[in-house]
């Protein structure tokens, strides 16, 4: 029998009400049974949870109960909940592990809830996912659509606006700083990764407000890098270079890649969460660009999550297979599509880089 007739008859058996009666009379059918039920159910109801998530965070829960547990009432009036409810809120949040009631009956951060103190990056993307599910409310119709406009195209005009409209300052603004937060989990798992010891000249394309170039010039003093993105992104990126204080060693300049010449003459490009932005002709567009900025036998950086990330493939398979499809374009790949975009624009001589975290990032070196 093929692997084929194989799933065939599993699902025959998982979809027929009859055996599903009897299994549940074996025990090991009965403690497969009950992880099956688990995982249907936490699938249902994952909005619950994230919106759980949501109110902990415009309640500024994490925030109040950082310093130390503290009892219901004062939680509650504080932030004006009814005590009841709050209580209810607690101890959803209990079971998420984000908040842990203690023996006295207070409550205080649970492990998930204290790493999310002190950590503007994972608060934002809280915050920006409510305009996703927003998209989200009629999946079908997002589906079946294409061309919706949605809160998330509107957000990220580039992956599926009119490419001859040149973006301004208040279309890039928002995701501009929605990336510059998020960086800062990024580019120490990216930089962990990659030595630039041996590099001279960086080119970082899409490199946003420059939160990426700053941390690689931090670490490597001797490196000169240019950031090239789209105008009015690249006016941006000049006022946080500046902030830096690093002007002298990070130029800015304001291209479309995908069509304007880039400076020529460097020994590194890096695309940081870049590729996954698009579809395979403007993902193709941008590595040629890249290409021709390199000198012969430079260095192509990759930083991106991926579809077959170790343990976390499947994480960011669901997530941004619908994220970026409400934003316009582009997908996660696997590390095997990826070389092959790769290849097809002339790069060689893949390497897969581990980092610590590959929910966050996974890292692939090329060579021109
Ligand atoms: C998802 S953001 C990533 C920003 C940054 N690399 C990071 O990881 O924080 C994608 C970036 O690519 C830029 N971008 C998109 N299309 C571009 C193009 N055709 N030319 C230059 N930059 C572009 C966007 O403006 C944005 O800053």
């Amino acid at each position: 029998m093929g692997r084929d007739a194989l799933f065939d008859v599993r699902n025959r058996l998982l979809g027929s009400a009859r055996f599903r009666k009897l299994a549940q009379k074996i025990p090991v059918f009965q403690w497969i049974a009950r992880r099956r039920a688990q995982a249907l159910f936490r699938l249902c109801s994952g909005f619950i949870h994230s919106q759980v998530l949501l109110a902990c965070v415009r309640l500024q829960l994490f925030k109040r109960l950082s310093s130390g547990a503290r009892d219901v009432a004062s939680i509650a009036a504080e932030a004006s909940v009814p005590e009841e409810r709050m209580r209810q809120l607690l101890r959803a949040a209990d079971a998420l592990e984000l908040l842990e009631e203690r023996p006295d009956g207070r409550y205080g951060l649970g492990v998930l809830g204290a790493a999310m103190t002190d950590n503007p990056s994972v608060l934002a993307l809280v915050e920006h996912h409510t305009m996703l599910y927003d998209d989200l409310r009629d999946p079908v119709e997002l589906f079946r659509n294409p061309r919706a406009t949605t809160a998330m195209s509107q957000l990220w005009p580039y992956a599926s606006g009119d490419p001859a409209r040149p973006l301004g300052t208040d279309d890039v603004a928002d995701y501009t700083d929605l990336m510059a937060s998020s960086q800062a989990m990024i580019a120490g798992q990216v930089l962990d990764a990659v030595s630039f010891r041996d590099c001279r000249r960086l080119l970082d394309i899409g490199g946003g407000a420059g939160a990426f170039a700053i941390e690689v010039a931090r670490r490597w003093p001797h490196l000169d890098i240019t950031i090239a993105d789209l105008p009015a992104v690249a006016d941006i990126a000049r006022q946080h270079v500046a902030d830096a204080g690093l002007q002298d060693r990070i130029e800015v300049v304001g291209v479309d890649a995908s069509q304007d010449v880039l400076p020529g003459g460097f020994d590194a490009v890096s695309l940081v969460r870049i590729l996954h932005d698009h579809d395979e002709p403007m993902a193709l567009s941008l590595l040629a660009a890249a290409k021709t900025a390199l000198d012969d036998d430079g260095r192509l950086l990759v930083a991106e999550p991926m579809a077959d990330a170790p343990g976390a493939g499947a994480l960011i398979s669901a997530y941004f297979n619908v994220y970026l499809m409400a934003m316009g374009s582009g997908r996660p790949r696997r590390f095997d599509e990826l070389a092959e975009l790769l290849g097809k624009a002339g790069f060689g001589k893949l390497e897969r880089r581990r980092t610590t975290v590959p929910l966050i990032t996974g890292v692939v070196v090329a060579r021109r």
